[in-house]
């Protein structure tokens, strides 16, 4: 595997290349199964894949949280070597961002839903370090986890809106065999957080296995309560809504989608499930 820091030798290095298919799975790293899967995946239908580790400071709300983000580069490195990944783009803070550099795109109303809500500006940071990525790497085929849905649909948008000559791949959610969803903010829970973190994925569950379309306000209100009633498990929300709008789902809606946030012990975990 390559490995490049600086965004004119990945380029130059692409360019003498010339491949004709690019696959890209950008990431913060702390590579886990999840990961692997999205390179896996772009292996299978491209002539080179590229991953990034860029732990991106603008898509933080939280310093601490910026700060206590895990960055095991030498542990990724071998992984992404044994998953057969041709090229590691791993920039520093200055090799991506000008100092005080402003940035604003309009993905409307979607990006103050759901995690928006909770994490002001997220996308915005999000949207801003995808939006370079790709000028860099420029690939056929994006590749992105369905874990983090509400970032896959806000990327769509911004694709769609900018006319980036790129094609989307969501990939489905990898979990650990007890149903938690595999997440580089897993290695924070304690034992007994990570018991009580089952509760998402199976509330998850019981609302898929008992949904009903006349019923979505009420079943959002009990899987809150079930959630809150484990052990330190503070859920944030928990929404059934549009696939493609993420606006409330109601008994004409096509595809549903149904995610939840909550927060265990002092970890912040995110998850979902596709219900039609
Ligand atoms: O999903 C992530 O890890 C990040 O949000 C991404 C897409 C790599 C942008 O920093």
């Amino acid at each position: 595997m390559k490995t490049f820091t600086t965004r004119s030798q990945i380029r130059q290095y692409l360019n003498a290349q010339g491949a004709a298919k690019v696959g890209f799975v950008p990431t913060m790293g702390a590579l886990h199964n999840g990961h692997i899967s999205l390179i896996t995946q772009a292996k299978q239908a491209n002539d080179v894949t590229v991953c990034s580790i860029f732990v991106n400071p603008t898509q933080f709300n939280d310093p601490k949280d910026l700060e206590k983000y895990p960055r095991p580069i030498e542990a990724d490195k071998a992984k992404l070597e044994l998953a057969g990944c041709d090229i590691l783009f791993n920039p520093g803070v200055s090799d991506m961002y000008d100092d005080n550099e402003q940035w604003h795109l309009d993905i409307g109303p979607m990006e103050q839903l759901l995690e928006g809500e909770f994490r002001p500006g997220h996308y915005q940071g999000v949207t801003q370090v995808v939006f370079k990525l790709l000028d860099i790497v420029k690939p056929t085929n994006l590749y992105m986890g369905q874990k983090d849905y509400q970032q896959f649909m806000i990327v769509s948008r911004m694709v769609e809106l900018l006319n980036i000559p790129v094609n989307m791949v969501m990939c489905p959610i990898e979990r650990e065999t007890d149903g938690l969803a595999m997440s580089s903010r897993n290695i924070h829970l304690t034992p007994a957080d990570r018991e009580h973190s089952l509760v998402l994925s199976k509330t998850l569950n019981w609302v898929k296995n008992n949904f009903d379309a006349n019923n979505i306000e009420v079943l959002q209100q009990q899987a809150m309560e079930k959630m809150a009633s484990i052990n330190d498990v503070v859920p944030e929300y928990f929404r059934i809504v549009d696939g493609k709008t993420l606006l409330p789902a109601n008994t004409n809606t096509q595809s549903i989608v149904a995610l939840t946030a909550a927060r265990v012990g002092k970890t912040r975990l995110i998850d979902n499930v596709l219900i039609k």
